[in-house]
């Protein structure tokens, strides 16, 4: 009699778990089959009026069925909660590769980023930077510069006139020009800015592009020290021993004048549109200043001296950062200008 009522008992609490849909309802299970006065709890009062021998079999029995039960219970209990849990982490749940809401934030132009980082350098060196106009008189941007009247660089290819005489600056040396007219040796100056040419534009040409111009004068500056200072530029700006190579070049600023090289960053030196296949990109132009330039800017060439660099920042930054067609910089393309 009893064993039957338990075995009802044992079935519907069976069901009634697996059937519970919370864990409200689970607990509702709970306090009435195993609760204090529960289903259970009401037959074991019963054992109490039973044959001794028989008394301790339905026990037995009892506990078996309330620890079955307990047991049952625990398990849907132990699965609520992991549901439970589960829902708030998938609530919860961010997505970290995700660009975070609001607007981006923004960079410097690399350009900007290489421009300063040389500004620095060269202000902890000593030396001022200036500043000169994008349009240039004739004189300062050639005649100052020792530049002959029938030197290619005046051609119309190459250089934009204005309608008044005036031209579009083709580099940046005119301001080391416009320094010296402006201040006294000695001098450290250096000039970053923008230049013009008249060019066809592909890969690595613009008809705009970035200059930084360098000059110091004092009394017996030497090619050592632009060689010294040349290295502390190179390896401030690309951060790494690169392959230089010093070639004679032709400026009619400068006497001695260099090319100076590196082997192109790019492809390592096999060759690529960047350095034109040749395995090596001019990076800069220096030299010690042509003594007509000191003459002709008020400064005495037989008590000063100096050197002069001039490069092409743009092609600087297309070195250090693998990029192999110029236009890029000047695209206004954010999936490009993000990336620095
Ligand atoms: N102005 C030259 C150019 O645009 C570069 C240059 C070469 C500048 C030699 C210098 C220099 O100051 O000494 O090609």
């Amino acid at each position: 009699m009893l064993e039957t009522t338990l075995s009802q008992l044992e079935a519907s609490a069976r069901e009634r778990i697996a059937a519970a849909a919370t864990a409200a309802e689970l607990e509702a299970v709970r306090v009435e089959a195993l609760g204090r006065k529960g289903a259970l709890a009401g037959l074991s009062k019963q054992l109490g009026a039973l044959p001794p021998e028989e008394r301790a079999r339905a026990g037995k029995l009892l506990n078996a069925v309330k620890a079955e039960l307990e047991a049952l219970l625990a398990s849907r209990q132990a699965q609520f909660e992991q549901e439970a849990l589960r829902a708030r982490l998938d609530a919860e749940w961010i997505d970290l590769t995700l660009p975070p809401p609001g607007p981006r934030p923004g960079s410097l132009h690399p350009l900007t980023q290489i421009q300063t980082e040389i500004e620095d350098l060269f202000t902890s060196l000593g030396f001022a930077v200036l500043d000169g106009p994008e349009v240039e008189t004739e004189y300062h941007n050639f005649d100052a510069l020792n530049i002959p009247a029938d030197h290619p660089a005046r051609d119309a290819q190459d250089t934009f006139w204005l309608a008044d005489g005036n031209l579009l600056r083709t580099h940046t040396s005119p301001v080391q020009v416009r320094g010296m007219e402006r201040f006294k040796p000695p001098l450290r100056m250096i000039a970053p800015g923008r230049v013009f040419r008249h060019e066809e534009v592909d890969a690595s040409h613009e008809h705009t592009f970035y200059q930084v111009e360098g000059m110091m004068i004092d009394r017996e500056v030497s090619i050592a020290h632009l060689v010294y200072f040349m290295k502390l530029l190179l390896a401030c700006v690309f951060r790494r021993e690169v392959t230089v190579r010093l070639r004679p070049g032709y400026f009619p600023f400068v006497e001695p004048g260099f090319e100076l090289d590196i082997q192109c960053l790019i492809c390592g030196g096999s060759g690529c549109p960047v350095c034109k296949q040749g395995g090596w990109v001019e990076l800069l132009g220096c030299g010690l200043v042509h003594p007509n330039v000191l003459r002709m800017s008020g400064i005495d060439p037989e008590e000063w001296n100096g050197f002069a660099f001039g490069l092409g920042l743009t092609r600087w930054a297309m070195m250090r950062y693998w990029v192999d067609d110029v236009r890029l910089f000047q695209s206004g393309d954010l999936r490009f200008l993000g990336q620095f």
